[in-house]
């Protein structure tokens, strides 16, 4: 540490909000928005970099729940690493609101306000280019992360990074769990046709996480040998409420021929459940849910048997890894160690999560 009183405040959903309840002091930022991070002391300023680095990020949506974990957990690895190393990190978070234009705002005013680098969870992201040219023509390095650029953006510049996971890999591994489920428990096939009836909740139309998830989940289905009818699908944005309504219309439709809810992600999975309770039916009567994610509430559900199983996607890890690499721009280090793939990309594993080993997920978080 510099030895100066560090006060941090990030607005980023109540969680975090508790956690830094000991901050002293907000500032209102760019177009009323609340950013999170101020130094008293003299910790601040470009003019010693190596004593102070600042962060600047935008996020897509502060009330997306994966992301709003990733974050907390961003922030806890932020001071740990402040501990280690003594150098102040300063982080302004802000939330672009599923607004494009808005976020091209929040990247001008983070270069504006001296940032030594930019982490930019995409609302588009298939329209970086006002946040490239930007970073560019200031040369600011910006990390990318959660919601993929496609590679020619990328490309186009070369302190451009992302970091995030195989979208298809969490595909596979929920195909996997469902496709053991159904061979090992009969019960799932309600109607004992031998045939996996399913719907499925997906996210954002044109978000890389739900096109590859639904595929590869279903087609590693198949390729385990288990013969599947697709009943119907909804697109619910990643979000509980928007599942539960569309979870609703789904059973109005298919009643109980529906044995299997494919979700892209947990919150969209716990919207689903939210509907089978409210339908009154009892629990032996469900569909198999499976999720995405591991997130808190839904490695709660794991446990309690609700879903039966979920992907876990590495939040920590993610977080971790943006840290290190928005560090070593910020202090201008070798960035040999971070092992980056084609110099520009981190992906975390995902890993298969069931009620047999969901208390590990559970104890392994950095809450
Ligand atoms: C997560 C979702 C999240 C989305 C936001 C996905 O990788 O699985 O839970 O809503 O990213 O971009």
């Amino acid at each position: 540490m510099c030895g100066a009183e560090k006060v941090r405040h990030m607005l980023m959903g109540e969680q975090v909000l508790k956690k830094w309840k000991k901050s002293k002091k907000m500032t209102v930022a760019f177009g009323g928005i609340l950013v999170m991070s101020v130094v008293i002391g003299g910790c601040g300023g470009r003019e010693d970099a190596k004593k102070s680095i600042k962060i600047g990020i935008s996020v897509y949506d502060q009330y997306d729940t994966f992301v709003s974990e990733m974050m907390k957990d961003f922030n806890d690895y932020a001071t740990k690493k402040e501990e280690e190393t003594g150098v102040a990190i300063n982080i302004d978070t802000y939330n672009a609101s599923a607004s494009q234009s808005t976020q091209n705002s929040q990247v001008e005013n983070m270069i504006t306000e001296g940032c030594d680098v930019i982490c930019v969870n995409l609302v588009d992201r298939t329209d970086p280019t006002a946040i490239i040219d930007l970073a560019e023509k200031n040369n600011i390095p910006v990390i990318f992360f959660n919601r993929e650029l496609v590679e020619e953006d990328l490309e186009r510049w070369t302190r451009l990074y992302y970091v995030g996971a195989q979208a298809f890999e969490s595909g596979i591994m929920q195909g996997e769990l469902a496709a053991e489920a159904f061979l090992t428990d009969q019960s799932l096939d309600k109607n004992g046709d031998g045939i996996f009836q399913y719907v499925v909740l997906e996210g954002e139309a044109g978000h890389q996480d739900a096109i590859v998830r639904t595929e590869y989940s279903v087609s590693t289905m198949i390729d385990s040998g288990v013969e599947v009818e697709k009943l119907g699908y909804a697109i619910a944005n990643w979000n509980r409420a928007q599942a539960q309504t569309k979870m609703a219309q789904l059973m109005s439709q298919f009643g109980d021929s529906i044995e299997l809810v494919i979700a892209n992600n947990d919150d969209m999975a716990l919207g689903a459940i939210d509907a089978l309770k409210a339908s009154g039916l009892t629990k032996d009567e469900w569909p198999a849910v499976i999720g995405i994610d591991g997130t808190d509430v839904g490695l709660e559900a794991v446990k309690n048997k609700e879903m039966i199983g979920t992907v876990y996607n590495d939040k920590e890890g993610q977080a971790d890894a943006m840290l290190n690499l928005a560090y070593e721009l910020s202090t201008g280090s070798d960035l040999s160690d971070l092992n980056l793939i084609d110099g520009k990309y981190i992906r975390l594993p995902y890993a298969r999560v069931t009620c047999d080993d969901v208390d590990s997920y559970m104890e392994g978080d950095t809450e």
